[in-house]
């Protein structure tokens, strides 16, 4: 069989944000830093280091500092380049090594997530893609994307990131069941987005890392509104399982879920503590915090 690799990857930017107001009043919660780079920025990087080089982003009004972000900051870099501070320039150009190719769509109204999967249809084509959510950091050696690409080299087949849930927490989630593989690898029988923990299939929740084919979109498309009455991506994957096997990927790592301020703040927290510039200060620091 054909080795099939991901080239593309679809980042859906265009939420509001309103678990983090008033910080995201004027500014886009995958901005936010944890430690030092903005959310948006570990997302592109786990993409890249699953061999990823075309990101398109889904984006919306008030979006517009993601492109810059990721744009060439042409004043910055002539004044640290004169001031001599070529660390700093070195590290504002990495995040954009020529080998990426970066395109925005815009996702015109808040219909949902398979809604702004969809806008990217004509970007993405023909070919499989990943989606990632950048409110999940997801912290993995190798990154979890890299491990999902592999799988997905060996499967040919839809993969989505899954994780096991407290019952109590199943309405958060794209929840799923089916057949074990093995001990990393379901079969998908059953997709439910954010079924109450009564009637829940497993408690079995997706992260917010897929790895999908290009058949998706024809389900997303043909679907009613879901949950909240949004045009749900995890209706459309469910879809997609008529056609063709999906696979959930206990993956090896640990997710952080940035859109809530605990999940924030316990990113913050561990990745500075592993931060080779401030992690050493930063335990001292925690050593002598009087924690009540
Ligand atoms: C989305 C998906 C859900 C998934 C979750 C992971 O929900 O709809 O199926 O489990 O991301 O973070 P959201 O968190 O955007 O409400």
């Amino acid at each position: 069989m054909q080795k099939v690799t991901l080239k593309k990857a679809v980042f859906p930017v265009a939420g509001l944000g309103t678990r983090f107001l008033p910080a995201t009043k004027a500014q886009p919660k995958e901005m936010l830093p944890v430690v030092d780079k903005p959310l948006i920025q570990y997302a592109v990087e786990e993409a890249y280091a699953a061999g990823i080089r075309h990101m398109i982003f889904v984006t919306g009004r008030n979006k517009r500092a993601i492109e810059d972000h990721f744009d060439t900051a042409y004043e910055l870099e002539t004044e640290l380049e004169a001031a001599g501070k070529h660390k700093l320039l070195e590290l504002v150009r990495s995040m954009n090594p020529g080998d990426m190719d970066f395109s925005y769509v815009r996702q015109p109204r808040s219909l949902g997530l398979g809604h702004a999967v969809l806008c990217a249809e004509h970007l993405v084509g023909n070919e499989p893609f990943a989606v990632l959510l950048a409110d999940d950091l997801m912290v993995g050696s190798p990154p979890v994307l890299a491990q999902m690409a592999e799988q997905f080299a060996q499967l040919h087949q839809s993969v989505l990131a899954v994780q096991e849930v407290p019952a109590e927490q199943t309405r958060r989630y794209g929840i799923v069941a089916g057949e074990t593989v093995n001990d990393k690898l379901i079969k998908v029988g059953t997709m439910v987005e954010k079924p109450a923990p009564e009637v829940a299939p497993s408690r079995m929740g997706v992260a917010g890392r897929y790895v999908l084919t290009p058949a998706v979109f024809r389900h997303i498309r043909n679907q009613s509104t879901g949950v909240g009455g949004e045009i749900q991506l995890t209706d459309g994957i469910a879809g997609l399982m008529n056609e063709e096997s999906v696979y959930a990927f206990q993956y090896s790592g640990k997710r952080y879920d940035c859109g809530s301020k605990e999940g924030f703040l316990e990113a913050t927290v561990e990745l500075a503590l592993a931060h080779p510039e401030v992690g050493e200060h930063f335990r001292n620091y925690l050593k002598n915090l009087q924690v009540a």
